[in-house]
């Protein structure tokens, strides 16, 4: 089920953090990370895999890119998913060894193939083209293909990423002649990847996706290529609502690693979650700037919109929101919560259950710690906001709030303008 917090003296404790004195001294909106449980999450996929198989959990960095909580991870011994020579600097500068770092990209540039290629990290090829360039750039380097498994699923249609059809991959008919085609071209295939897609909260699609990439791995193999790793992806889901089931990662573990052992000779599975790692580990903090009463409803208004969190704006996804400053309080109106951005797509949540909230109160958005900050952004010229990292009850700022005179940094106004 969703994790909950505890609460003393009517104010939730995050971490073992009263939430006032968290927004009291670094200001609203923040996301605030809990140390303890990045690693416990990290520990827990790494565990229930490595059972099975040698295992190595690949964080897909995407889901929240800050320094210290890749550093985190670094120090638990986790490798990387990048999707781009952005999060390959940035992991490389948070101290990852190269060997560590899987790339991922889709239609990647010439130019930043040649970066990445540069980094030593290990390329993992989505097309044809990309491979071809990658022959001439860097001959003789280990490459993994990410397939198109014909296997989707997630939490919305804007998130699958293995369906036939898909921009993803290698489709399945073209999957062993290509890996003849690396081999002659003088690459040196050695994996073999795919991604179903994200927030799945099914064992299901991941047995099947296993059960194609089995397949697959025979066919190459017959044709006397032998990989050394298999790549089943991220998309690890996690409940966002009360009582909600979870995937029983066990479960998983077991029946997925049983398909690639009973049917393949590969013995050692990647995984590339990164939703399952931080999500429940962050909660974003907001102010309540006004309480209004429209026609039809009541507005929680908050200094948090969908510049600072886009996922309920973009995907429609559910966030459970609680008043931090009332914890535990008897719930007695229904309010819609929503942020400052000038646009009615602007909310946090819709028709959400809540103890009256009063201005001042601080608001706390739970699961917030994929694709939170990471998909941030400056709309209505509001500054990227802080990020705070708790541990062992104390708290440190990991992000300074962005100040709005560095958002003129790079523009510029030409002279005759002036
Ligand atoms: N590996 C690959 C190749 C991926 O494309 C992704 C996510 C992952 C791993 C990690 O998936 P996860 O374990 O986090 O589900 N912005 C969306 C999610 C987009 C995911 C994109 N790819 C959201 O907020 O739900």
């Amino acid at each position: 089920t969703m994790r909950d917090f505890d609460s003393k003296d009517g104010k939730m404790i995050f971490a073992g953090m009263n939430v006032e004195d968290i927004a009291k001294e670094f200001g609203t909106p923040c996301y605030v990370v809990d140390e303890q449980r990045v690693r416990e999450n990290y520990r827990n996929v790494y565990n229930a895999f490595s059972r099975y198989m040698e295992t190595e959990v690949h964080y897909a960095c995407k889901a929240n890119t800050n320094l210290a909580v890749l550093r985190i991870l670094q120090q638990e011994g986790a490798g990387i998913d990048a999707v781009s020579i952005g999060e390959v600097r940035t992991c490389l500068k948070a101290g990852f060894a190269p060997e560590k770092i899987m790339y991922t990209g889709v239609f990647v540039s010439e130019e930043e193939l040649k970066e990445v290629a540069e980094t030593g990290v290990l390329i993992n090829l989505d097309s044809v083209s990309e491979m071809e360039k990658l022959a001439r750039i860097k001959p003789g380097a280990p490459v993994s293909f990410r397939i198109t498994p014909g296997v989707g699923s997630g939490h919305g249609d804007k998130v699958i990423t293995g369906n036939k059809g898909a921009k993803f991959g290698i489709p399945k008919e073209h999957v062993v002649e290509t890996y003849l085609r690396a081999q002659d071209l003088g690459l040196n295939p050695i994996g073999i990847h795919a991604h179903i897609g994200s927030g799945g909260q099914h064992v299901e699609p991941f047995i099947e996706e296993a059960e194609v990439l089995s397949e697959l791995i025979n066919q190459i193999g017959e044709a006397g290529i032998q990989l050394q790793f298999v790549d089943i992806g991220g998309g690890i889901g996690v409940p966002y609502r009360p009582n909600e089931d979870e995937m029983d990662l066990n479960e998983m573990a077991s029946e997925v690693c049983d398909v690639f052992e009973q049917n393949t000779d590969v013995r050692k599975i990647i995984l590339e979650p990164g939703r399952y790692i931080i999500c429940d580990a962050v909660v974003l903090l907001t102010t309540c700037t006004d309480v209004k009463d429209a026609d039809t409803k009541k507005y929680v208004g908050v200094d948090a919109g969908f510049n600072t969190l886009i996922r309920p704006a973009m995907y429609d996804s559910y966030h459970y929101i609680q008043d931090g400053s009332k914890f535990g309080k008897a719930c007695t109106s229904r309010y819609d919560i929503a942020g400052p951005i000038c646009e009615t797509g602007d909310y946090l949540g819709h028709d959400r259950v809540l103890p009256d909230v009063e201005e001042g109160d601080v608001m706390v958005v739970y699961n917030a710690g994929a694709y939170g900050f990471s998909m941030s952004s400056n709309y209505n010229s509001r500054p990227l906001c802080a990020e705070v990292l708790v541990n062992e009850g104390k708290a440190e700022l990991i992000r300074e709030r962005e100040q709005v005179d560095e958002q003129w940094r790079h523009q510029i106004v030409p002279k005759r303008l002036q």
